[in-house]
């Protein structure tokens, strides 16, 4: 990639900022952390009817019809899987979090989707190559890639399982909020979409926002998590400061999660080179 400055500009400023919030936290999140994640996630998913998998189904509608099937890297608990699938023939899932995989299976029976599979692995173990190689019209991550340094080897597997559509969906950091804007965000979407005009994909971009509320004991569980995961050990005055954190901004015994995510999709088939 070196004769691509701009490409190598764009990589340069991922790997940086990724090993940036990572000397900020006490170690960055591997599966085991989304095992422990996948309760409170789920059911924040779940609280309204999986909003933020339909509000990127309706970004995505345009280029999908009732024959398309999809593969979604790093499903969590079926945060797409349930509103894809009501519309579009079949879709794959890949999720190594055994907690989170287990969760998707009950929300799909409880939504009565059976038009899924699952794949119980990380992306890097997939094979490239094989059976899976164009084998989705529409290929999606969500919410993933920040947890990678090297980037582009995932954006290339993406494409290689695709024959159509690849769709990265990113976190928009909110300075103006402060549950958003933590030490840990990387500035994802503007990074990988300028990654991605730096090799030929002339990506289109559609923002999507999403708002949820959840209970006192929900958002206390992810703060906590958080908390072990990313800045040190929960002793009784850490666990006691955040308990006071949360009830200070709960309203009505419910909390507010608001986020903002780009949705960042291409067609593999119109690269420049
Ligand atoms: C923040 S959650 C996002 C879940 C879902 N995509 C969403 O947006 O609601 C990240 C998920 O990615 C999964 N994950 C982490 N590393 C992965 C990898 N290398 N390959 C596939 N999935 C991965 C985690 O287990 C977790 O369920």
């Amino acid at each position: 990639m070196g004769e691509n400055p701009s490409f190598s500009f764009w990589n340069a400023q991922w790997q940086e900022k990724f090993c940036e919030r990572v000397r900020h936290i006490r170690a960055n999140p591997q599966v085991d952390y989304w095992d422990k994640r996948a309760r409170d996630f789920s059911a924040m998913r779940k609280s309204n009817g999986y909003d933020y998998g339909r509000k990127v189904y309706g970004a995505l509608r345009s280029v999908l019809d009732a024959e398309a099937s999809m593969l979604d890297i790093g499903a969590g608990p079926g945060s797409f899987v349930i509103p894809f699938a009501e519309h579009i023939k079949f879709v794959t899932a890949v999720e190594p979090s055994h907690e989170m995989a287990n969760l998707l299976r009950g929300n799909a029976a409880e939504a009565g989707i059976d038009n899924y599979a699952l794949i119980e692995e990380i992306m890097q173990d997939l094979p490239i190559g094989g059976e899976l190689d164009a084998a989705f019209d529409l290929v999606t991550v969500s919410l993933v890639f920040w947890m990678y340094e090297d980037v582009w080897p995932l954006i290339s597997q993406m494409e290689a399982y695709s024959s159509k559509y690849c769709a990265i969906i990113a976190e928009i950091p909110d300075h103006k909020n402060p549950r958003s804007a933590s030490c840990c965000d990387v500035e994802e979407f503007q990074i990988l979409y300028n990654m991605l005009i730096s090799q030929g994909r002339f990506a289109n971009v559609s923002v999507v926002d999403y708002r949820c509320e959840r209970s006192v004991e929900d958002e206390l569980q992810y703060r906590k998590l958080a908390y072990e995961q990313y800045a040190g050990d929960l002793t009784p005055a850490a666990q006691e400061k955040l308990r006071r954190e949360v009830l200070a901004e709960a309203r009505d015994g419910l909390c507010t999660v608001a986020t903002r995510s780009a949705v960042i999709w291409w067609d593999r088939r119109d690269i420049v080179s």
